[in-house]
């Protein structure tokens, strides 16, 4: 077992209009939340919310909300801090510690939404029942989680990390993300648990700009866990990266502008019903 990766925030906001994007276009399937029209704040729940900018998003939708991100890294959520508070539309947003593999539900939650994060919580659809539970009859579960696990940037980490020298170290972390399910296979979950639903994916042809920007990217997420196990080597972990930068330089050749790095990711959403 490995210890938790340890997460930067800044390499990870260096993409930012990228990773917001699908956020934006998992929020345009959400339907109107149950609170709203009761006079109620709505009150919405973002599993492994990160650095809070997608979470304040959420505060844009849902002025008068009561908007708790919650996450793991004690790095992401210092981060998110600087968010906290009461929102211009008079909500509040605020941020706790937790670990989504076993966080249950609180309160009774409109919206309880999660991006870019169950990716990293094995067994994440064992939880979906108490969290659907959690929600107010007509309330939303909304999740979007990467499907690129087979794309070569993912399938050269994995065999790196199998390589004979730096197998002993590194052999479990080309084998994560396998708990994440195809589109079809949440929505009968989500379904079977009795709520209205649509599960889709989406392949975004992004295209980066800058040396070796493959690698910029996969620092701020998948290579987390390696860049973690190697902090204390830095000669080895300098090697590695050198090693995994030739491979993904011949697997994302630059084109005329740019480089083009396709990425797949999975989108789900149940309303509960009334
Ligand atoms: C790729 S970031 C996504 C952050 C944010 N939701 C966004 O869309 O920008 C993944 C986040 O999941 C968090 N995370 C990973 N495992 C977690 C767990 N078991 N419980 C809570 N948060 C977790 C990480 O700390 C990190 O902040």
């Amino acid at each position: 077992m490995h210890s938790a990766p340890t997460w930067d925030p800044q390499q990870y906001l260096r993409h930012s209009g990228h990773r917001t994007r699908p956020f934006l276009d998992l929020l345009a399937r959400i339907p109107e939340l149950p609170a709203i029209g009761t006079g109620l704040p709505p009150r919405i729940a973002d599993l492994g919310c990160g650095p809070g900018n997608v979470t304040a998003l959420l505060a844009d939708r849902w002025p008068t909300a009561h908007i708790t991100g919650f996450d793991s890294s004690p790095e992401m959520l210092e981060q998110a801090a600087d968010y906290a508070g009461t929102t211009p539309g008079g909500g509040l947003l605020d941020f706790r510690a937790a670990d989504a593999a076993h966080w249950t539900p609180d309160d009774t939650y409109d919206l309880i939404v999660s991006n870019a994060a169950l990716q990293w919580v094995p067994n994440h659809p064992e939880s979906f029942p108490l969290w659907i539970e959690g929600l107010r009859p007509g309330g939303t579960f909304a999740f979007q989680v990467p499907g690129n696990f087979t794309s070569p940037s993912h399938a050269l980490l994995g065999e790196l990390c199998d390589a004979p020298q730096w197998r002993d170290r590194l052999s479990d972390h080309g084998r994560r993300f396998v708990h994440v399910l195809d589109p079809a296979e949440y929505l009968t979950r989500l379904v079977d648990l009795g709520c209205e639903s649509d599960a889709w994916e989406t392949t975004y042809s992004q295209l980066l700009a800058g040396e070796d920007p493959v690698l910029d990217w996969v620092k701020g997420t998948a290579l987390r866990p390696v860049l973690t196990t190697l902090a204390d080597d830095p000669a080895a972990a300098a090697e590695f990266l050198a090693e995994y930068r030739d491979l993904l330089r011949k697997a994302y050749p630059p084109g005329p502008h740019g480089t083009v790095f396709p990425f797949r990711r999975i989108f789900a959403v149940a309303r509960k019903k009334n």
